[in-house]
């Protein structure tokens, strides 16, 4: 599997606090079936110093990986406010995307509200090349209700990823509810785990994928963690969903959330 969120790096947001818990999510990444975490620090702002120290603690954190043994490629990008990503020129946005990839750049969905330029933001980096990735839209309260204003900027160029904290009961029924509507629809393209030292829960995806079991077929979860974060990387078009939603099982699924 290739998680394509995660807050590992220590020292750059509220993600990680230090070098043994960053080895011990890593460790516990790895033996879960991941082979590469892209590490995505919040980007509140522009601050090159920021991006700067962040490749810096990436290589630390690949030396620290090394000497404990523990093979996990890590693959450095950024949660980019979507506030950030309307205002920086191509140059600058380049330099956000995921490394390696032609474009992939994450941007951190709003959890209320949703911003007048959010679309049009989308349509101008999808047109300079770039593939926005939406991070956690099951999250925002006017996704809670319609699906519409996601829909206009996935036809605008952007993938939706939903995180698996959204299924832990944290972010609230609304945000379970989301999720699961979101994926019967097709609109979820990505899943990834959002990682916080915090949320020990969610250092892996397999309490997300455990509380899928039975709604997704084992070829989705493949496409959702592995074929589609990979084609992300290289630069491919994503497969959309063709057979997720399952009637039966997602109206089961909507009741077993909402008790
Ligand atoms: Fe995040």
């Amino acid at each position: 599997m290739i998680d394509t969120h995660s807050h590992l790096l220590p020292w750059v947001d509220h993600g990680c606090p230090d070098m043994d818990t960053c080895v011990l999510m890593a460790g516990a990444a790895a033996a879960s079936g991941i082979s590469t975490v892209v590490c995505t620090p919040h980007l509140p702002e522009w601050d090159p110093a920021l991006i700067q120290r962040a490749g810096e603690i990436i290589e630390e954190v690949r030396g620290a990986l090394a000497s404990a043994g523990v093979q996990l490629r890590l693959l450095l990008g950024f949660e980019v406010d979507v506030a950030v990503a309307a205002t920086v020129d191509t140059e600058r946005a380049r330099s956000l995307a995921i490394e390696g990839s032609p474009g992939a750049i994450l941007l951190e969905m709003p959890y209320v509200g949703w911003p007048v330029y959010m679309e049009e933001t989308i349509f101008r980096l999808s047109t300079a090349g770039f593939v926005p990735v939406l991070a956690h839209p099951e999250r925002n309260d006017r996704v809670h209700k319609s699906s519409e204003l996601l829909e206009g900027c996935i036809k605008a160029g952007a993938v939706a990823q939903a995180t698996a904290g959204s299924l832990g009961g944290e972010f609230g029924r609304a945000s379970m509810r989301a999720f699961y509507r979101l994926l019967a629809e097709g609109s979820i393209q990505l899943l990834a785990s959002d990682a916080h030292a915090h949320r020990r829960e969610n250092w892996t995806m397999a309490s997300m994928l455990a509380s899928l079991e039975g709604m997704v077929a084992p070829r989705d979860v493949v496409r959702l963690t592995e074929t589609n974060p990979s084609r992300l990387l290289a630069g491919d078009k994503l497969v959309a969903s063709a057979s997720t939603a399952n009637g039966t099982s997602w109206r089961r699924a909507r009741r077993r959330q909402s008790r």
